[in-house]
């Protein structure tokens, strides 16, 4: 499977009698933006948390950069870099922006690391992950605010810093539940835009649920839609809004 960072095979997930995601397969190419779309209750997140594993799916296979993960532990998920940030951000809201990122560096050095942002002189990884969140915050436009308390930045900011904290890993594939919802429109296009940077400068591949599609589909490579549990369309933004199954969950509603 070269060039695809993820695949999903056949996977089924139910809740008691409910079948939430219902032989769900898709592909997912390096270096792009996919979005995930469908009605409220059609499996979006149920997907995305057993692509992460979060639940266990009852049937299927998940594949990702080369290897299955089907049925590992989330935080093995995690390492093998594939991150997540959730629908509701949660930094650590008593540290500043920089040190938001340098807590979800998987080689913070732990308890001496505080006391070495005080110190004169920071060893070798502390120097790389300080030049890491750096360079992230710079792309995320936050690099300006490295010093703040995370508690006083915007909503906004505050998406954009749980997007550099889920990238301080390494994360080759980054999954998003609703990364602009509750946010205007103008500045969802801004974290759009700053999405698209990371994709382009980084080579960060991008997995989002979105329900705001007029925001969202402009800067999608590729779309899947699900409804009641299935997929039902899946291609281009273009090719995806003109399906007349699609039109049809989003307006017979
Ligand atoms: N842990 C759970 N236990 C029982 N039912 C669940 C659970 N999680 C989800 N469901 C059900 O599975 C279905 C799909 O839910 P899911 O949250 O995946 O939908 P969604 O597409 O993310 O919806 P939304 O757009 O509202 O976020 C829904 O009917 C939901 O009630
Ligand atoms: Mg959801």
């Amino acid at each position: 499977m070269p060039g695809k960072v993820l695949v999903v095979k056949d996977l089924v997930k139910s809740f008691g009698g409910l079948v939430a995601v219902n032989r769900v397969s898709l592909e997912i190419e390096e270096k792009t933006l996919t979005l995930l779309i469908g009605p409220n209750g059609s499996g979006k997140t149920t997907l995305i948390n057993l692509i992460t594993g979060i639940y266990k799916p009852d049937e299927g296979k998940i594949f990702f950069d080369g290897g299955e993960i089907t049925n590992l532990h989330p935080h093995e998920i995690f390492s093998r870099g594939l991150a997540r940030t959730f629908q509701i951000p949660k930094p650590f809201t008593k540290l500043t922006v920089l040190e938001n990122l340098l807590v979800a560096c998987p080689r913070n050095p732990g308890e001496g690391f505080f006391s070495a942002l005080r110190r004169a002189k920071w060893t070798k990884s502390e120097k790389e992950a300080i030049e890491k969140a750096f360079k992230l915050l710079k792309i995320l436009r936050l690099d300006h605010l490295w010093d703040q308390e995370a508690a006083k930045l915007s909503g906004g900011q505050m998406k954009l810093l749980e997007i550099g904290r889920a990238l301080m890993a390494d994360a080759k594939l980054l999954v998003m539940d609703e990364p602009v919802a509750g946010v205007n429109p103008k500045l969802a296009h801004e974290i759009f835009r700053r999405l698209v940077e990371l994709r382009d400068r980084l080579g960060i591949t991008m997995l989002l649920v979105e329900h705001r599609l007029d925001i969202a589909l402009q800067y999608a490579d590729q779309v899947y839609v699900m409804a009641s549990g299935s997929l039902i369309s899946s291609g281009k933004p273009k090719e995806v809004v003109v399906d007349p199954q699609v039109i049809e969950v989003y307006l017979g509603g």
